[in-house]
């Protein structure tokens, strides 16, 4: 080739095609290290992954900012799983075989977890879910970690708020026969309003993956058994429906739900129907802790709306990896497994979090209730 030639055509060529590679995923910066996020940021629950992203990306900033980890910045790669659990397995696969990261964070529902978690497993690379709390995601095995509490707690917690509090007798479950989270949590709920003496009046079911949108047929059986309250322990587009729906149809005792029910479109949904409902979660933005409202703060600056409990969660979980590769002085996967678990009271925005033997973090949970379109705290639940 002449040298004009190249000056003029293959040079610029090259150039190009190279700066096309490193702006991919493709390559890997120089001196970075890889997290992979996989997330719902499109799809049935997208607000769940839109916000653990920005909350992920919020801790990488600042810990990027203060000089990175082991003097490297840290890069997040996010995959997104459109909140389809067979996405969210391929979206592991690539992170870890083409995109070579050290640690997984993610995913928030349950079901997306537990198809993740075994590809983690089985590929020896460390696996946070900032939030999903079914039991079994951890269970996957030891380098499957979650930092958030698990739902045997969580349903003891709104049945004994159901039973202690709103003095209520007879519930009615109406549940999401499609999602894990959602069959567990019913089954937790029911095994101790049941041990309290409560009665459950109808369980039934829809399916948030085949697109049900008409709840009306189950309403009608739960009207008929005149319960004191409806436990549903969904996500929250269904969940706003279905509380239209029984507005509808004339339940008007209170609706009672988990952690599913956060997300700034459930009020969107279900509008005034949702007035005076209560629901387990995480955390609350009315925690008047100078630690938590600077992280609101900072968070409100950056997305211009509060942070939600999956946006809380995501910035703990990102905190504790980078923590936990400090602690490790090292990238290497079985060093930083090592390190997560044993990270021990680390102050995080949603709590104290130290992980047990079964690598699940042992945590408070709040309840709240939805008023004036609002989420306002009502009280704290000690483990
Ligand atoms: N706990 C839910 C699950 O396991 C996910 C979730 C967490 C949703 C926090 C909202 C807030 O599927």
């Amino acid at each position: 080739m002449s040298r004009s030639l190249w000056h003029r055509v293959a040079a610029p060529a090259l150039l190009l095609a190279l700066a096309a590679l490193a702006a991919g995923c493709g390559v890997k910066k120089a001196n970075t290290i890889r997290i992979g996020e996989f997330a719902s940021l499109t799809g049935d629950t997208a607000t769940f992954g839109i916000s653990t992203r920005n909350g992920i990306e919020l801790a990488a900033q600042e810990i990027n900012a203060a000089g990175g980890v082991l003097g490297k910045q840290v890069e997040v790669l996010v995959e997104d799983n459109r909140s389809q659990t067979t996405e969210a397995a391929t979206a592991v696969t690539r992170l870890i075989n083409q995109y070579g990261v050290v640690a997984v964070l993610g995913e928030v529902a349950s079901s997306r977890s537990l198809a993740g978690a075994p590809i983690c497993q089985r590929n020896r690379i460390p696996m946070i879910t900032p939030a999903s709390t079914n039991p079994a995601v951890t269970q996957v095995g030891d380098y499957i970690f979650r930092i958030c509490f698990i739902d045997p707690f969580q349903g003891t917690v709104m049945a004994r708020f159901a039973f202690n509090t709103l003095k209520a007798r007879k519930v009615a479950v109406l549940f999401d026969k499609s999602q894990d989270y959602s069959t567990g949590l019913a089954d937790f709920f029911r095994e101790e309003f049941e041990r309290l003496g409560g009665k459950i009046t109808t369980e039934s079911s829809y399916s948030s993956v085949s697109g049900d949108i008409d709840f009306k047929a189950q309403l009608t059986g739960i009207r008929a058994k005149a319960p004191d309250a409806v436990f549903v322990p969904g996500y929250y587009n269904q969940v706003g429906m279905i509380a239209k729906q029984s507005r509808e149809i004339g339940i008007t005792v209170p609706l009672l739900g988990g952690d599913g029910w956060d997300s700034p479109k459930l009020v969107e949904i279900g509008g005034k129907a949702l007035e005076g409902d209560y629901f387990s979660n995480h955390y609350s933005v009315e925690n008047k802790s100078p630690h938590v409202q600077a992280f609101i703060t900072k968070y409100r600056r950056a997305y211009g709306d509060a942070p939600d409990a999956m946006a809380a969660l995501g910035y703990d979980s990102a905190r504790i990896l980078c923590d936990a590769i400090r602690r490790a002085g090292s990238t290497e996967a079985q060093a930083i497994r090592d390190a997560i678990a044993q990270t021990s009271g680390f102050e995080g925005v949603t709590g104290t979090i130290t992980l047990n033997a079964e690598r699940n973090a042992v945590k408070p949970a709040v309840v709240l209730q939805v008023k004036d379109g609002r989420f306002r705290y009502v009280e704290t639940v000690q483990p």
